[in-house]
């Protein structure tokens, strides 16, 4: 079976966000069920860097709508993983981020960047680009790729394609004068098709003409059809539900390894736990903070965008820090007004807080490991990575029930902890793994952070769930056999059975 993968980003070679370590983790772990998968990235400057070490051989000089497109071959480092870079010059040749500059402001031309990419994933995938390589599906990540199963649909014979939506709320939208300049097919400007109120949708492309649509976890998928969380896309996704499935993120196991990670001071497994604690002291000391043992330490690793949870955050973390000795580290950047409120926070609380705006791998390993609870309040979450590294990495995770931090995280309820704390009931057989709260307020928030607050202070109830964290298996192994079972239904379909 050979599968082409188009995704945006992929670790290590270009990542924002958890796109990026599903595109770099998800591949590998298809090439181990015994896939043939060739991953399709734009050619940016970033990524043809970081590709260089493994080589970078040229295959291949196409035209598209009148500009030259190369195409580069090279491998993703550590696997056996085909990488086909897409460099036209809009994405080699220009520094700053993969989507927008500096300050976060959009690329004015990424229309047409993912159009030439999306044209040239279509070539591949049918054979057309002198690479002499078929696919049997298209598996597409995301609005960067929503034009593929359109185009593709264009054909008669075909390779099958699926859509994975990892974030319905970056819909690809642009004008329709934008759509014309691109001369695509002037049936689709329907609202049946690619025409979103108006506008010109490249996620609503993905979503109406792929054969399968996934998401990246199951609550997720049932969130996205109603009016709260489907970015009024929910009724092209009622239509679809048909076809529609939730399959959960895993993780990448060897990248995210207390036991081997390289950016630890000190490694540690289940065995031996007990070293966490050096990692947290490690921390505490990078941080410039008092290197007391029992202090609650909180984390926080993200894009500071609403999704996020900020909101809510700041000002709940504003009183629990002035009723408490907790300490939190923040690590991020993004919207200006979330920043500069981070940095207030430190401010206020110079002995309990540390801010880090920007990004940085290393530190969001170390905050993994260092840190006794990870926050994640987000006010939606397709699936979320941040919260099964954590468990892996014997954190226990505070998150908002919502999406994929509902179908990941075992919640320990009030009166559970009641029950341990007064010692009625016994921590031998429960398989709690963290928090959840239900209300995306601050006052709900609160009142976890004081529910874990206590929790911490029952050394045997936190350790066993600290322990129920770690023997979780978030690995790739089993969510890439369900892609992998979605390949082979749709071959085994005939093209009327499909849509
Ligand atoms: P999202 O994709 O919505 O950003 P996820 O939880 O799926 O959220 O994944 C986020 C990924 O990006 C994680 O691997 C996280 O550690 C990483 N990340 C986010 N911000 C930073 C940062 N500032 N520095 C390092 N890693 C970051
Ligand atoms: C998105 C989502 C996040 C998910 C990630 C990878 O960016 O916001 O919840 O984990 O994609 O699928």
């Amino acid at each position: 079976m050979k599968i082409l993968f188009c995704c945006s980003e992929a670790y290590p070679l270009a990542k924002t966000g958890g796109l990026g370590d599903v595109g770099g983790a998800l591949p590998r772990a298809l090439l181990k069920q015994g896939v043939q998968v060739k991953l399709v990235l734009p050619g940016y400057s970033v990524a043809l860097a970081n590709a260089k070490p493994n080589g970078l051989k040229l295959l291949n000089e196409l035209e598209i709508l009148g500009e030259t497109v190369r195409i580069w071959q090279s491998r993703l480092a550590g696997s056996r993983v085909t990488v086909w870079f897409i460099d036209h010059k809009t994405f080699s040749s220009r520094e700053g981020g993969l989507y927008g500059d500096e300050l976060g402001v959009d690329w004015h031309d990424n229309a047409w960047r993912f159009y030439v990419y999306c044209k040239v994933a279509e070539l591949i995938a049918c054979n057309e680009a002198g690479l002499d390589w078929k696919a049997d599906v298209v598996h597409c990540h995301d609005w960067q790729t929503g034009l593929i199963p359109a185009l593709l649909n264009e054909r008669e014979h075909r390779p099958k394609t699926v859509f994975t939506i990892h974030n319905l709320a970056y819909r690809g939208l642009f004008d329709q004068a934008t759509f014309h300049a691109l001369q695509l097919p002037t049936h689709w400007w329907h609202h049946e098709s690619v025409e979103f109120w108006g506008e010109f949708s490249y996620l609503k492309a993905g979503l109406v003409y792929s054969d399968r649509v996934t998401t990246v976890s199951p609550s997720y998928a049932q969130e996205i059809q109603t009016p709260d969380f489907g970015c009024g896309l929910e009724g092209v996704l009622e239509q679809r539900k048909r076809h529609l499935t939730g399959i959960v993120n895993g993780i990448d196991d060897k990248v995210w390894n207390p036991g081997t990670d390289t950016h630890l001071s000190c490694h540690y497994n289940r065995r031996s736990l007990s070293k966490k604690q050096l990692n947290k002291t490690a921390l505490q000391k990078e941080l410039g903070l008092a290197t007391t043992p029992d202090t609650l330490l909180l984390g926080f690793i993200g894009r500071l965008v609403e999704q996020k949870g900020l909101a809510i955050l700041i000002p709940a973390l504003e009183q629990f820090l002035a009723q408490t000795d907790a300490q939190f580290v923040a690590l991020g950047s993004g919207q200006q007004e979330y920043e500069t409120a981070l940095l207030e926070l430190a401010a206020k609380f110079p002995q309990q807080v540390k801010i880090y705006i920007g990004y940085d791998e290393g530190v969001s390993h170390r905050i993994e490991a260092g840190v006794d609870v990870f926050l994640m309040p987000s006010l939606f979450e397709p699936c979320g990575l941040n919260q099964m590294y954590s468990q892996r990495y014997g954190t226990l995770p505070l998150c908002h029930y919502v999406g994929g931090l509902r179908d990941t995280v075992v919640n320990l309820s009030d009166s559970q902890l009641e029950g341990y704390t007064q010692g009625s009931l016994g921590v031998d057989n429960i398989d709690e793994t963290g928090f959840l709260f239900c209300d995306a307020t601050a006052t709900s928030l609160l009142a976890t952070l004081n529910k874990a607050y206590i929790c911490y202070q029952n050394t045997p109830l936190w350790t066993k769930m600290q322990k129920n964290g770690m023997a979780q298996d978030f690995s790739w192994g089993v969510s890439s056999q369900r892609y992998v079972d979605l390949y082979e239904s749709l071959l085994k379909e005939n093209d009327s059975q499909i849509r």
